[in-house]
């Protein structure tokens, strides 16, 4: 077993629905408990922030500090290469400040990379099944914490696409502009071509794995494939001049990494239309194995796991597999039902209720 990254002290005030807290969680599995709406998935998310990376829940800042308050503050103390190392974050007026081991950052892209982890939610279960903006979402979190470089990259390519498609509205009433498009066009290209490039290899890195936790999961005799799905066919600059006519027209633009997709295959069909609900589930749990397999490989140590809600969603023998191929790592796992979720093995019990964290830690095994 290689290194495992270990949150060893959260600290957090200000933040959401929490009331002041000071966290030592386990080492192992950390069970935390409670009912609807008392601040479970908040709690993971504090930690969450620290790996620098998109929100999972698509929040805005602002909405992170805690109604009343005008700043939220976190800190958190881990082990990484067996390394005691900190890292605080401030949020205020709709900004973040880091500091890393006493140390002020520029920005929270200069924290990417240090506190790895992934987090399994009910909403990745709609990832085979659901749209193609749900794939992109989950590849685009994913990088970012593999790849530093990726959310500045795709902070550029989304303020060009907006920008162009900013132009085409203006075009129509400014017919003058329509010589600007090109400037656009070659950025959104230039961008889009590395982004996509950015994508297809953490796709490459990610379906090995996937179809191997696949096969241990269902013991099935199909092939898990996933491929990254261009929107377009050919080359990036003659798609867009050829959808120009319909960009002008609808105000949008229709081609890009924007639109892109991931393909996954079972056995050389699309599992979208052809797995059967228990083989999406599989599929699903395979990508999110997969991507802590990816993020262990980049950090050079296993991340941090956060289930949130996510075990009573899946059936015994996948409950099962994920919590035995998980095992070493430091798990966080959320849910309403505590006793069931419980499996046998060292770890900590905790309890949410109404923003504060009880609970002493009890030995479940
Ligand atoms: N900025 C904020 N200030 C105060 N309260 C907030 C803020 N943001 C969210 N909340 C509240 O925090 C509460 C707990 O949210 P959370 O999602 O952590 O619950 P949960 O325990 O995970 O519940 P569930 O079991 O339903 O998933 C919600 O009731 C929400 O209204
Ligand atoms: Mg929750």
């Amino acid at each position: 077993m290689p290194f495992c990254m270990r949150v060893l002290e959260l600290r957090a005030s200000g933040f959401r629905n929490l009331e002041p807290l000071c966290f030592a969680p386990h080492e192992g599995l950390n069970v935390i408990g409670g009912e609807n709406a008392q601040g479970k998935t908040n709690l993971l998310e504090a930690m969450w922030l620290f790996t620098g990376g998109r929100s999972f829940r698509g929040a805005k800042d602002a909405e992170l500090v805690a109604v009343g308050q005008e700043q939220a503050e976190l800190f958190l103390s881990f082990e990484s290469q067996e390394r005691r190392q900190t890292a605080e974050l401030t949020i205020r007026g709709g900004v973040r400040r880091a500091v890393l081991n006493g140390v002020p950052k520029r920005g929270m892209a200069e924290i990417v990379g240090r506190f790895c982890a992934v987090i399994f939610s009910p909403e990745h279960l709609s990832l085979v099944k659901g749209g193609p903006a749900e794939r992109r979402a989950f590849l685009d979190t994913a990088l970012c914490q593999v790849k530093p470089s990726y959310a500045p990259l795709y902070a550029r390519y989304r303020h060009t696409l907006n920008q162009r498609n900013a132009l085409l509205k203006d075009i129509s009433r400014h017919p003058e502009l329509l010589d600007t498009l090109s400037i656009w066009d070659e950025r959104l290209c230039r961008y889009g071509a590395a982004l996509a490039k950015e994508r297809e290899w953490y796709l490459s890195r990610l379906s090995p794995l996937a179809q191997e936790h696949y096969a241990g999961i269902s013991s099935g005799r199909e092939t898990l494939e996933l491929r990254y799905e261009p929107s377009f066919t050919g080359d990036m600059a003659h798609a867009l001049y050829a959808a120009r006519r319909e960009d002008l027209r609808s105000g949008h633009t229709s081609v890009g990494p924007h639109r892109d997709d991931i393909a996954i295959a079972l056995s050389g069909m699309t599992a979208r239309s052809f797995a059967s609900q228990g083989q999406q589930r599989s599929i699903v749990l395979a990508m999110k194995l997969a991507e802590a397999g990816v993020l262990a490989l980049s950090c050079g140590e296993e991340p941090v796991v956060f289930l949130d809600d996510v075990l009573s969603e899946l059936d015994a023998s996948r409950q099962s597999y994920l919590l035995q191929r998980l095992s070493g790592r430091q798990i966080f796992l959320t849910g309403c039902d505590l006793p069931d979720a419980v499996p046998c093995g060292e770890g900590g019990v905790f309890v949410m209720q109404s923003g504060r964290l009880g609970g002493e830690e009890i030995s479940a095994g």
